[in-house]
């Protein structure tokens, strides 16, 4: 039974790893953030099922800040939002960040890029937005210190309850491989915005 088991999850990991390999220069596949499952579903996985020679949140080096999220939201209003990374020696940065209302954990409002180093995606109803594609341009190639991406999100038309915004974060070596890269993220929100007034 344990046989049958590992190997096909041996199967699903080779299936996985090939479309990643080939999805990745087109930035993460969505849905591994992290986050909570939707209604007590499985939460996602990370960045660190496939860059896993850390574990997950190795070192209390690692940040990662959602700045420009409103404490409370105003139904349809947009937001610049930044995502800002900071390590002490990380030399090359990815993210993935996802909106979800509480307590339920459905997606929740939208996000857009403001311009080619972050993108949108989209996976089982839920909107995620993260590093583009244009590879070491969108994923801070050689900055040192910390990198950060700019892009908005606009609230839910209605009041839809609180907003959790969840993230995980590749703080990479640069080498361009899986190999020697930290992943950060947490089954708890980053930041959580409440639903304002109509
Ligand atoms: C299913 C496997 C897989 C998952 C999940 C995955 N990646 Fe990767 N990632 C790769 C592969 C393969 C490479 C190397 C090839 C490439 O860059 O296309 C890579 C490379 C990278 C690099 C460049 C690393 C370096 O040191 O140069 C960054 C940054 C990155 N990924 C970010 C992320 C983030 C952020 C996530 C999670 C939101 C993520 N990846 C999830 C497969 C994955």
């Amino acid at each position: 039974m344990n046989g049958l088991r590992s190997c096909i999850f041996a199967a699903t990991m080779t299936v996985t790893m090939a479309g990643a390999a080939l999805a990745n220069s087109e930035g993460p596949i969505p849905g591994f953030t992290g986050a909570p499952g939707m209604k007590g579903a499985e939460p996602e996985m990370t960045c660190q099922s496939c860059h896993i020679d850390y574990a997950l949140n190795p070192d209390r080096l690692g940040r990662v800040e959602l700045q420009g999220v409103p404490p409370v939201y105003q139904p349809g209003k947009s937001y610049t939002i930044t995502l800002q990374l900071k390590h002490p020696t990380a030399k090359r940065w990815g993210f993935q960040l996802t909106a979800l209302s509480t307590p339920n954990y459905t997606a929740a409002g939208d996000f857009a890029a403001l311009d080619k180093t972050t993108q949108k995606k989209t996976a089982a109803g839920r909107q995620y937005i993260e590093h583009g594609s244009i590879g070491g341009k969108a994923t801070g190639m050689g900055k040192t210190g910390g990198y950060a991406w700019t892009f908005t999100w606009t609230a839910p038309k209605t009041n839809v309850g609180n907003v959790a915004f969840f993230a995980a974060a590749n703080m990479a070596n640069g080498n361009g491989d899986l190999t020697g890269d930290r992943v950060y993220a947490s089954a708890k929100p980053l930041f959580t915005s409440r639903a304002g007034a109509k």
